[in-house]
């Protein structure tokens, strides 16, 4: 197990001033354990929340009349199937959560120590974890400003013989500028493995992210756009990575006899029970991606002239799904800082989350990216914070967030 050197926020020096405070509203979360009785949900209105409105109950159903109920079966291959072609892509390799379809697709390859992969040092623990997974060395990299997303033009900066793959996370849902990604990966023949954990139906110039690099991974936690619960799913266009996937993910269980095997697999199976829920989940995605964008307009409006609140802004070469409506909140224009807001929403009954803290500050990987600064990651940690964004918002829930947050501003 790699644990982290103890790590005291004194020894972050100025670093430490951008760690959340510690969370004011982690008892609120408790709360909002899933209750199916509405009045006693909607006293807190959570960040996330699945929306089980479609087929899910029908064909799981159908998966326990037929007895599949384990990792073979008709709906791992029809949600494989129908996800991948709503991504643009050939192939879906379902699996076990969103982190190991990140590192089944990495293990694809054959990295080694030594071998370098360039990640965006703001984005979730496990992107960076998949690469460590596979003893490679992770490489980091800021955002640009305007849309928090991996900066290309360092990428180029940060290439060396030893890269070997790129990972653009397209973060809360907006894509990375992926044209001259590709374009500078291509020229130096490095892979490229789309982090598409919250992107689902995200597009770049009108492709689908999933479709945008080599391969991609997806996840299906229950916060993410589409869920089965817990799940992941590669998907890729290159016929021999996805083979390779399907044996890894299996315990690389050979074709030729049992029992017989040439690689060191995985079980990172999924099972047809959330395969069924997943199909049912992509029944929906369209009507999710149009509500989340319906959310997030409602949103910008209603913060619309709030001294000191950013509202997320969205490239022209892209359509954001906004998996998460993140806000900034600067202090001295608001009057009040990011962690002080978030504590009278907590009052208020709404949950919100602190945008990620920076690889290069976690404990685990302070050691290995001890001295390296990255501002726009910083700047994003210490002042953002996303609002509730589930698909299943409604208009008044969007009206009394924006109406606490513009009556909690001291300067209006
Ligand atoms: C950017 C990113 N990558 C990877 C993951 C990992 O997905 P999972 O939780 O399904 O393992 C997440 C999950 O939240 C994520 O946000």
């Amino acid at each position: 197990m790699l644990k982290a050197a103890e790590l005291t926020l004194e020894e972050m020096g100025d670093l430490a001033e951008i760690i959340p405070a510690a969370d004011p509203v982690v008892r609120l979360s408790y709360q909002t354990i899933p209750s199916f009785d509405h009045r006693v949900r909607r006293t807190v209105i959570p960040v996330c929340e699945p929306t089980l409105g479609g087929n899910e109950l029908k064909y799981i159903q159908q998966a326990v009349e037929t007895n599949w109920i384990s990792s073979a079966g008709s709906f791992i291959r029809d949600f494989e199937a129908s996800f991948a072609a709503y991504c643009g892509a050939r192939y879906g390799i379902a699996c076990a959560n969103g982190t190991v379809a990140m590192h089944l697709a990495m293990a694809t390859l054959g990295l080694e120590p030594g071998d370098e992969v360039i990640v965006p040092t703001f984005t979730m623990i496990a992107t960076i974890n998949a690469v460590t997974y596979c003893g490679a060395t992770p490489v980091l990299v800021d955002c640009e400003p305007d849309y928090w997303q991996m900066d290309v033009e360092q990428v180029a900066a940060k290439i060396t013989p030893r890269t070997k793959a790129i990972v653009p996370v397209h973060i809360y849902g907006h894509p990375v500028d992926m044209d001259p990604l590709m374009e500078l990966a291509q020229r130096h023949g490095i892979t490229v493995i789309e982090d598409a954990a919250e992107a689902h139906g995200a597009e770049y110039k009108g492709r689908r992210a999933g479709s945008l690099g080599d391969a991609a991974g997806f996840s299906f936690y229950g916060n993410k756009i589409i869920t089965t619960g817990e799940g992941g799913m590669i998907t890729t266009d290159n016929r021999e990575l996805a083979r390779l996937a399907w044996n890894l993910r299996d315990h690389a269980f050979s074709s030729e006899r049992h029992f017989w095997h040439k690689y060191v697999g995985f079980n990172y199976r999924m099972t047809n029970l959330q395969a069924a829920v997943g199909l049912a989940q992509v029944e929906q995605l369209d009507k999710f991606v149009a509500a989340r964008r319906a959310n997030a307009g409602e949103y910008s409006c209603r913060l619309y002239g709030i001294p000191g609140i950013t509202t997320p802004r969205q490239a022209e070469w892209a359509k954001n799904v906004f998996w998460m409506y993140g806000i900034l909140v600067d202090k001295q224009a608001y009057g009040l800082s990011r962690d002080e807001l978030r504590a009278v929403l907590a009052e208020n009954g709404i949950e919100t989350r602190t945008f990620f803290i920076p690889m290069h500050c976690q404990p685990v990987y302070w050691n290995a990216f001890k001295g390296q600064r990255y501002p726009v990651a910083e700047r994003l940690c210490r002042d953002g914070l996303y609002l509730p964004s589930a698909s299943s918002l409604t208009l008044d829930e969007i009206e009394f967030v924006t109406g606490v947050i513009r009556e909690a501003c001291p300067h209006l």
